[in-house]
């Protein structure tokens, strides 16, 4: 898919973002998100990518630049209405509750925002589609499940929110090959099936770029490539030659 295709979701313009004050770790990054993609940041460890989606999210506040979603600047929208504007995040690291149950974890997920019974009956029961063992396991504690399967606790109560644009931190750390390739699939099912626009970070570079649309690859805080993912079939010549 060439470069210009497709609705801007979600736009990172010129940003410089960083833990201190004057130390800019993102330097003039630019990142776009269109409609119904999976657009992934990629490079190595330590090079920003976390950084960007806690950016996004309102957890860091860019120095300098802009974070548009769907055209609107949101850098003062503070991160909970930016959950009410259609945003959610995956981190890097986990966040579920693991001494409560599956169904309560869900149910958090959706009480956040209001919802009425009969809707967040709904949204549990697609998420129980979605991934059934964790219907078997509704009563379980949390804590007690395999780490695959805490994944996808914490991917359900996010999507319980229904956002529209996913930020998804390295989702598949730690999982099995099996249960990478499940959380790939409904990736992919989100942004086909269910009209979910997604930004991936992610080590697992053969992966993401087979799931992802579009590829940005970052270095030392900066944009270094970008292109569809099917240019970057040449690995070496994308990741490893300065
Ligand atoms: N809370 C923090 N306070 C200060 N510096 C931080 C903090 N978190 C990250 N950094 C620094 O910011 C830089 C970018 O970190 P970041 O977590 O964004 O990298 P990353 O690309 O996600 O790496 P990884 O692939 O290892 O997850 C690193 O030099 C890191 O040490
Ligand atoms: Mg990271």
């Amino acid at each position: 898919m060439s470069e210009s295709q497709g609705e801007i979701v979600l736009e990172l313009r010129n940003l410089y973002v960083g833990y201190y004050k004057d130390l800019n770790i993102l330097q003039d990054l630019n990142v776009k998100a269109r409609k119904n993609q999976i657009t992934a940041i990629l490079g190595a460890n330590g090079v920003g990518k976390s950084t960007a989606l806690k950016a996004v999210f309102g957890f860091l506040r860019p120095n300098e630049g802009q974070v548009l979603l769907e055209g609107e600047d949101i850098i003062d929208v503070p991160t909970y209405h930016r959950i009410l504007k259609g945003l959610a995040y995956i981190p890097q690291q986990p966040g579920i509750f693991k001494d409560m149950s599956v169904e309560e974890n869900l149910e958090l997920g959706g009480w956040t925002f209001k919802r009425d019974k009969k809707q967040i009956a709904e949204k549990m029961e697609a998420n129980y589609e979605r991934f059934p063992v964790l219907k078997e396991k509704r009563k379980q504690i949390t804590g007690e499940l395999s780490g695959g399967q805490q994944r996808m606790v914490e991917i359900s109560r996010t999507l319980m929110a229904e956002p529209r644009m996913l930020l998804v931190d390295e989702p598949t750390a730690g999982l099995s090959k099996m249960l990478s390739e499940e959380v790939y699939e409904m990736l992919i099912m989100l942004t086909e099936q269910e009209g979910l626009t997604i930004l991936l970070v992610d080590q697992e570079i053969r992966h993401a770029l087979h799931i992802s649309d579009y590829v940005y690859v970052l270095e030392l805080g900066r944009n270094k490539f970008e292109g569809p993912a099917s240019d970057f079939d040449d690995l070496e010549k994308a990741f490893w030659v300065a």
